[in-house]
């Protein structure tokens, strides 16, 4: 068997089984270093064994080597560099780099396609064009693809980093629309466009509306459904990437390709499915973010405050504790705080679990990496379906920095933006502790009944000074 093939169908399956490891936290780490050997695989096979028909290996060696050592550099030093709350940033931009090279790759083959694809058929009544539309299709998808995911994860990185704010306008809906039939449109007509010197001018024209329409898609969506839509575009790239396999029948770009296309369709349904709403509601429903409002009555209403002391007190003899993190713990780098103050509760005979939302923090499986990167073990991490059952029989529940995710507004408001959404139901437990710095609402931009609550008590501050406090105050009692 060719020697490349066979590295095209290791990486294949190192790109299999990476995705697998990747479902469970104990296996993540080194799923991913799997997956990256084998791409490593793939890249240097096509860089060292690859021969056209002709016998002639790959040309322009020191450029591609040189792109590669520069997007190998910016890549770790990028990734070293930022933020956990950042993280969603970064994915959409390095996604967004993805759709570009899919959208450029078929640019160029377009090129090569009109120079070397199309035949000039000579008859009695005069010369043709037989046009293969095949390899034209793929192109065009690839592109069109690629193109809406790039400026479209660039306008969801403007947005998460606050440079670009939700914009709205009236008709906006319509003219995506329109936009999207006018590219249907325009590449129908390339398809059967049989004069060669036209192909070219339909094929930017339909290039420069997926742009638009790349803008146009995620200019609407509201800030806190970002994520939704960035693992939307990142299927999209995915997509967009196994059409270039395609084109080059290159199984390991089509494998990959494919395997992001689906997983990244499937984080999607499933992260709607964790908000109860649909993508429909997603892509035009414009929820949270820079345009949140804040809903709920002007009425002044008070809480109930909580010291330090009494707090640890009513923790340090409970029989089961149940810990709420939310982004607010991530923001605060609270977690090993957080981790050292379960263990000295668990020394005391408290039973100590987490609590976790689906959506809780900015990205999925945030709070599961938080809290591994403080050692917390897995087994504690409790699901919301799971924590919900254990509430009602639960002493004291501590919120800490999270906000939407354990507002009862979501079941009892139908007017409130997050209703419908499955949350923690913490009201049903004994006590409630809801750590934060001040009364500001979470991302929904919305108010909290659970603080007014009489079951609530408020322990304001920064979460990482506050679980300090909180051990230094459990060690004396
Ligand atoms: P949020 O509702 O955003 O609430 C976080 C709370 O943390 C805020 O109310 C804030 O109040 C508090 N906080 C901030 N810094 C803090 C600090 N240093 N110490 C203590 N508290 C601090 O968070 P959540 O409950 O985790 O809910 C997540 C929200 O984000 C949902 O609306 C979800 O739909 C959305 N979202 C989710 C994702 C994914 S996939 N996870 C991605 C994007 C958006 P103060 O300012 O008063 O301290």
């Amino acid at each position: 068997m060719n020697l490349l093939i066979l590295c095209y169908i290791l990486s294949s399956v190192t790109f299999i089984v990476g995705l697998k490891m990747l479902s469970g936290p104990a296996t993540a780490r080194k799923g991913n270093l799997v997956a990256a050997a084998g791409m490593a695989l793939a890249i240097l096979g096509t860089l060292f064994l690859y021969r056209d028909e002709e016998g002639n290996g790959l040309g322009n060696l020191p450029w591609i080597s040189g792109a590669m050592a520069l997007g190998a550099v910016i890549g770790v030093v990028a990734a070293r560099k930022v933020k956990m709350t950042a993280m969603p940033e970064m994915v959409s931009m390095f996604n967004g780099m993805g759709g570009l090279c899919a959208a450029l790759i078929s640019v160029v083959e377009f090129d090569h396609f009109r120079r070397h694809s199309i035949v000039v058929i000579e008859g009695a009544t005069g010369t043709g064009t037989m046009i293969p539309v095949g390899p034209l299709i793929i192109i065009l998808l690839g592109m069109i693809i690629g193109s809406v995911s790039f400026t479209g994860s660039m306008i969801a990185w403007g947005k998460l980093n606050g440079k670009i704010r939700d914009r709205t306008f009236r008709g906006q809906h319509l003219l995506s629309l329109l936009i999207l039939l006018a590219i249907v449109a325009v590449a129908v007509c390339l398809l059967f466009c049989f004069a060669p010197s036209q192909m070219g001018v339909l094929f930017y024209l339909v290039f420069a509306l997926a742009l638009l329409y790349g803008v146009l898609f995620v200019l609407p969506v509201g800030g806190a459904d970002m994520p939704v839509v960035i693992s939307l575009l990142n299927s999209f790239t995915g997509v967009a990437a196994a059409c270039g396999g395609f084109l080059y029948q290159n199984m390991a770009m089509l494998t990959g390709g494919i395997l992001v296309g689906a997983a990244g369709t499937l984080l999607t349904i499933l992260m709607c499915r964790a908000m109860n709403r649909s993508l429909v509601n997603v892509l035009i429903g414009s929820f949270g973010g820079n345009q949140a409002k804040i809903a709920g009555g002007t009425e002044q209403r008070t809480v109930k405050e909580v010291s330090i002391p009494d707090a640890a007190v009513v923790m340090g003899y409970a029989g089961r504790v149940l810990i709420v993190p939310g982004y607010g713990l991530a923001v605060a780098q609270a977690q090993h705080a957080c981790h050292e103050l379960e263990k000295l509760l668990e020394n005391r005979g408290v039973e100590v679990q987490y609590a976790i939302h689906p959506v809780a923090g900015r990205m999925p499986g945030h709070m599961n990496v938080l809290l591994a990167e403080a050692d917390v073990p897995y087994e504690k991490l409790l699901e919301m379906e799971r924590a919900n059952e254990l509430f009602p029989q639960t002493d004291v529940v501590l919120v800490l920095g999270a906000n939407d995710v354990v507002n009862p507004a979501a079941k009892t408001d139908p007017s409130s933006p997050i209703y419908g959404m499955p949350v923690l139901e913490v009201e049903l437990a004994k006590m409630v502790i809801v750590n934060k710095r001040s009364m500001k609402p979470g991302y929904a931009g919305i108010e909290n009944a659970l603080f007014f609550s009489s079951k609530t008590s408020m322990l304001f501050g920064d979460a990482k000074k506050v679980l300090q406090d909180l051990v230094t105050a459990l060690k004396s009692i």
